[in-house]
Parts: C-alpha cells; sequence; structure tokens
C-alpha cells in the first residue's frame, strides 16, 4: 500500500496494540540502521508503520538516534503522513503534567543540523520550513485528543535543546523568557526530515514535568517522565488511532509539494545515483 502512516513513539510508547495484519520489516537506508524494526499494520483499513524513536528497550539517547535513516525507512514504505508522539517539558504554568501540547513552531538549539538533512553531497536544497507542522493533520490531532477527553492545548513553540543532561535552571528560565511553551530533544530533526521527504507531520507532545523553573515542583528526573508516559500511553493510542481513522490518505497538502521550489542545483549537475 503506498498511502502509508507512520507513527513515531516516544519515551514510553514502544509498541502500538490493536494494529492487524501485523509484519515486522527490517529496513536498510543509505544512512545506516533505523531505530529499530518497523512494525506495519492495519488500523480502520489503513496501512501503518510504527517505529519507536529510542528503540524497544529504550536503548538510543537523543543524539544516537538516525533520524536520517528512521525517515529514509518510512518513506521507502510509502508513508505520506507522519504521527509523532513525543514526551516534553512545560515551560508555562497552565501546561501541566499529562496535558498534552500540539506544537505548530519549533526552535532549534541542536547542534548536529548536518544529520538533520538528506541533502549536501552534491544536491544544495533548501526546504521552507516557516510553517513546520502540517495544519491539516495537527487539526486531525486536535479533534481526536478532544474526542478522548484529554486536556489539550492548540499550538506552541518546541524548544529542542541537545541533551542528554536536562537544563540548568538558568538555561530553563531563558527558555521561558524568550517565550517557548514546551521543551524536548528529539523532535525537530523529525519535522526538517518529513518535510525533505514531502511528508506532513504534526506531533503529540505529552507533558511529564515542569522542566525545573518552577519554584513549587522538584526539578525533571526520568523517573517523573517515564511514570507520566506510562500512564499516558494508553490515550496516546487511543488517539492515535482515532487519528489514523480520520487521516485522508489521498490527500495533496503542501508538504507533499515542499521540493518543488527547493533544490538549487540543476538535474545535470546531480551526483550517479
Ligand atoms: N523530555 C521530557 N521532559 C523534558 C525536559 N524537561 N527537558 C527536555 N526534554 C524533556
Amino acid at each position: 500500500m503506498n498511502q502509508a502512516i507512520g507513527i513515531i513513539g516516544g519515551s514510553g510508547l514502544y509498541a502500538m496494540e490493536g494494529f492487524t495484519q501485523t509484519e515486522e520489516r527490517v529496513v536498510e537506508t543509505p544512512f545506516g540502521d533505523p531505530s529499530d524494526v518497523l512494525i506495519g499494520g492495519e488500523i480502520a483499513g489503513k496501512q501503518v508503520w510504527f517505529l519507536p524513536r529510542h528503540g524497544r528497550g529504550h536503548r538510543l539517547l537523543p543524539q544516537e538516534i538516525n533520524h536520517r535513516a528512521n525517515f529514509w525507512a518510512l518513506k521507502s514504505l510509502g508513508v505520506r503522513f507522519v504521527l509523532c508522539v513525543a514526551a516534553v517539558g512545560s515551560l508555562k504554568e497552565e501546561y501541566a503534567p499529562r496535558h498534552v501540547v500540539l506544537p505548530d513552531q519549533y526552535f532549534d538549539r541542536t547542534s548536529r543540523r548536518a544529520e538533520h538533512t538528506f541533502f549536501g553531497e552534491g544536491i544544495a536544497a533548501h526546504i521552507g520550513f516557516a510553517e513546520p507542522v502540517s495544519a491539516e493533520l495537527r487539526e486531525i490531532l486536535l479533534a481526536s485528543t478532544k474526542a478522548e477527553g484529554a486536556t489539550v492545548h492548540d499550538g506552541g513553540t518546541y524548544v529542542n535543546m541537545d541533551g542528554p543532561a536536562f537544563s540548568t535552571k538558568a538555561e530553563s528560565m531563558a527558555n521561558r523568557q524568550l517565550g517557548f511553551d514546551v521543551i524536548g530533544m528529539t523532535n525537530v530533526a523529525e519535522a526538517k526530515l518529513a518535510r525533505e521527504a514531502e511528508m506532513a507531520l504534526a506531533t503529540m507532545a505529552m507533558v511529564t514535568d515542569y522542566d525545573c523553573w518552577h519554584e513549587e515542583e522538584e526539578a525533571v528526573n526520568v523517573q517523573t517522565v517515564i511514570g507520566h508516559l506510562t500512564a499516558n500511553a494508553e490515550l496516546a493510542q487511543r488517539v492515535l488511532k482515532r487519528a489514523v481513522a480520520a487521516i485522508p490518505v489521498d490527500a495533496e497538502w503542501v508538504e507533499h509539494r515542499a521540493l518543488e521550489n527547493a533544490i538549487i542545483t540543476p538535474k545535470e549537475y546531480w551526483p550517479e545515483a
């Protein structure tokens, strides 16, 4: 099936239940190995490929995730729509643990950006990224999250730090002053690569903590993150299933034409494949 939907699971979501016709696929890519085997299946008659970002058993740190291999693998399986689940810290009082945020902007504070593009090596291209999230897919996630009864915040800026250490208080305060809403370690690379691969992407950010700026709350630690996420994993799956059912897989959205005006190098100069 060539109109597939990809789901990237984050910390606490390493598998999806309720797939029919399940299969495992090992995909090799020119960039190396994806985070894990891809689990294929159907939901509401639609082909879905699930990939746990950190690998089953959570083996990969944020900077060890081979995002290019992950997105190459999804593309090679016909994925045109990607739903991500990502654990985030909250930088705003009103975004409490176990709430869902649907970011519509990113701020990239990562340092390994050369690994966050398929281009280079003889082909120069610059995708437009002013609107990094698919508006249509975000609407679908919003409706699905509401329908499942979760508290959801529509829109917000996700600041992507490198990690693996969490922020210092000074960094957390600075991120708040800059007006960012949530903080995480992985999702901006995914949004960039999805756009380069002409896939529509939206993210369900699950709030797990108040980072370390909040005077009355304990500073973030792994136990808290995993605790909230595990508690919310069932909700995440219900939302995802509802969202998958609502995606019009034949749709041609603006993200599906992202490369139309993005490639500078004329075709006759492209390296031999
Ligand atoms: N993921 C979950 N909580 C986080 C935080 N406070 N900072 C960065 N990544 C996170």
